[in-house]
């Protein structure tokens, strides 16, 4: 066994590391044992870690491939895989946005991202939390009929539509070029899925950028996907993170939702390095009604 210590964090997701410098998971003992703990506990928090642009990239490439954003504008000139979320540079701030909205990120793509990781640089003293909900939970709580009636539905997402929704709250996003367009198609993912790792049937939704469920009028299918992201969104189940300054937080995108909460811009600042690795494409748990149809 490795060197160092882990604490869970909630009983259902979660797991803090100490006293393990993750450039040690060039250590392939170490790799493998962090991997298992992911697999368990859907995400880690790795204590007291100083990594540059250059090392976050490493650390990435650990868990995959990392994924680039299509907002350049906020990538690191040297690694444009690092998105950097701050209100420290002279630029317009990409903070207190949609991302305090719920969600699970980039479902709108045809393979969206596996794991997610923030490195916490500079952090407010108060607010500009992490929150996470488990849709693993929900997905153990539901009933078999319910279990039965999710499976083999494919749910739409529609980025093209989010960013319409997103122009009207944000009045300065700029509208998508025509390639931009051409780049987002519609995608259909199995609201239930086979997770890649583990091999588990999982619950997989997410709210703003779901347009409907093959197969459902589009009402019956968004109260449905409400009523799942309800659940999974439960206040009583959330775990809100803290960011205290060398936290390196890597999570399951496929099994986890998050939210960031409001902090004071104007008083606070904050300096976050992002990184995504790149998903599969949703495996459904079954095949597809439509295509099975
Ligand atoms: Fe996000």
């Amino acid at each position: 066994m490795a060197q160092f210590t882990t604490r869970q964090i909630t009983p259902e997701f979660g797991c803090e590391i100490s006293g393990l410098d993750v450039r040690r998971l060039a250590e392939p003992a170490i790799l493998a044992e962090t991997k298992a703990l992911i697999g368990r506990h859907h995400m880690l928090c790795f204590k007291d870690q100083r990594l540059d642009a250059r090392e976050m990239v490493a650390f990435t490439e650990h868990f995959g491939e990392p994924d680039s954003h299509i907002l350049r504008q906020y990538t690191d000139r040297d690694h444009p895989a690092v998105y950097v979320i701050s209100n420290i540079e002279d630029r317009l701030a990409n903070v207190n946005d949609v991302s305090l909205n719920w969600h699970t990120d980039l479902a709108f793509k045809t393979h969206p991202s596996a794991f997610v990781a923030l490195h916490a640089e500079t952090v407010p003293e108060e607010g500009a939390d992490t929150c996470f909900a488990s849709m693993q939970r929900v997905y153990k709580a539901l009933t078999d009929a319910e279990k039965a009636a999710l499976r083999g539905r494919l749910a739409t997402y529609s980025y093209v539509r989010l960013h319409a929704k997103r122009t009207k709250i944000e009045p300065l996003t700029a509208p998508l070029s025509p390639q931009q367009l051409a780049e987002s198609p519609d995608v259909y993912h199995p609201l239930l899925r086979r997770h890649p790792d583990t091999g588990e049937e999982i619950l997989y939704l997410n709210l703003a950028d779901c347009m409907g469920i093959e197969g459902l009028e589009e009402e019956e299918a968004l109260a449905l996907i409400r009523s799942l992201f309800d659940r999974v969104t439960d206040p009583a189940h959330v775990y809100a993170h803290k960011w205290s300054v060398g936290d390196l937080v890597i999570w399951d995108n496929r099994t986890l939702l998050h939210a960031a909460t409001w902090f004071d811009a104007g008083r606070f600042q904050r300096r976050m390095l992002r990184t995504c690795v790149k998903g599969e494409k949703p495996m459904p748990s079954v095949p597809p009604r439509a295509a099975a149809a």
